[in-house]
């Protein structure tokens, strides 16, 4: 994975390149008091390219649904760039914002809450496509009819209602409506955490299909490293809104050089016991409030590695064994 400067639009560019993100909140107390500053993302860099994969991990809190957010343009950043298919997101004229509101689609984690119960699938599936096409109604209807098959529906699913459906068949209904537009990115928030671990898999192996069908590239959010390792190609570790470990998952999972890395695999069902987790750290104590972060090394107040260099000094993220990783001692890990 490349952080990269952009230019201008040109074949076999990355889909989207984030530039030191950041999303500062206001957090106001009351009328008389200044306000405080929580930074739910602090400076995130990373690029993913047409039909792979780049998942954001970390625990609760982290900033992973306030990046998907940005890179999904809800959310306008505070800092730093955002450029998708080579335009500058935040800064273009709002109707080339417009064109790429399109380009970019997100599946949220809650496939009961996502889905208006009051429309068929029919009108889910076709809404888009009558906001933003001038196709007749036949031709979206067969765009709908098609997609649905794509998704793994029946034909007879097109004129039912969401609650009608299971869990991991709403999912694919959210997943065929994101898909409507041919969209280039799709920001998928948590896209399986509230289904049943027999359900995830195939869901996960839909999402990687439908990848490889259409071309797209993922932004993957999760706070499970059990469900990335089957659908990543890069990823990107985050805790208390600061990219800690980031590079391909192959090198990741293999050899984790954080010790927030170590500790994220340590305690994952199915990894706990790869020859790669050496250091088993068990994470201890609350994670810190954004609000009033620790001084130096984000990790510092949990990390069993901390020195007082740690506590002053905050390590930047820099390239360490074919990685970037944010800790002063990663070459400790590197030759342990
Ligand atoms: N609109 C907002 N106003 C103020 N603070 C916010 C807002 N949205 C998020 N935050 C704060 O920003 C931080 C990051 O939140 P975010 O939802 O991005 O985390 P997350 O990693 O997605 O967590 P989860 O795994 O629980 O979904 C949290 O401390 C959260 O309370
Ligand atoms: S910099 Fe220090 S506190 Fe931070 S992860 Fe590395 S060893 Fe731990
Ligand atoms: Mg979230």
């Amino acid at each position: 994975m490349s952080t990269v400067t952009m230019s201008k639009a040109s074949a076999g560019q990355p889909v989207v390149v984030a530039k030191d993100l950041k999303r500062v909140y206001e957090i106001r107390r009351g009328f008389l008091r200044a306000p405080d500053h929580l930074q739910a993302v602090g400076g995130v860099s990373f690029s993913v390219d047409a039909g792979k994969t780049l998942a954001v991990v970390g625990e609760s809190g982290c900033g992973k649904s306030t990046l998907a957010r940005m890179v999904s343009l809800i959310e306008t950043p505070t800092g730093g760039q955002l450029h998708i298919k080579g335009v500058d997101a935040v800064n273009a004229p709002q109707e080339e914002r417009q064109g790429l509101r399109k380009a970019v689609q997100l599946v949220f984690q809650n496939p009961y809450g996502s889905l208006n119960p009051r429309k068929k699938v029919s009108a889910i599936l076709e809404a888009p496509l009558e906001i933003n096409t001038t196709l007749t109604a036949a031709e979206r209807a067969e765009k709908a009819r098609a997609m649905l098959a794509m998704v793994g529906l029946r034909p007879e699913h097109y004129d039912r209602y969401p609650h009608m459906f299971s869990g991991g068949q709403r999912q694919r209904i959210a997943i065929a409506r994101a898909l409507m537009l041919n969209p280039t990115l799709v920001v998928a928030d948590e896209p399986v955490s509230a289904l049943d671990v027999s359900i995830q898999a195939q869901v996960l192996n839909l999402l990687a299909d439908l990848q490889q069908s259409m071309g797209l590239a993922y932004l993957f959010i999760s706070h499970d490293l059990g469900v990335v390792r089957h659908i990543a190609h890069d990823v990107l570790v985050m805790y208390l809104g600061h990219a800690v470990e980031q590079g391909e998952k192959s090198t990741i999972f293999a050899q984790p050089l954080h010790p927030y890395t170590q500790a994220l695999l340590a305690s994952t069902p199915g990894l706990a016991g790869s020859s790669a987790v050496k250091h088993r750290i068990v994470l201890k104590g609350e994670l810190p409030s954004p609000l009033n972060p620790p001084s130096g090394c984000v990790f510092s107040t949990r990390c069993p590695h901390v020195t007082e260099r740690c506590r002053a000094e905050r390590p930047l993220l820099r390239e360490v064994g074919d990685r970037q990783v944010a800790c002063h001692y990663a070459e400790n890990f590197l030759t342990a």
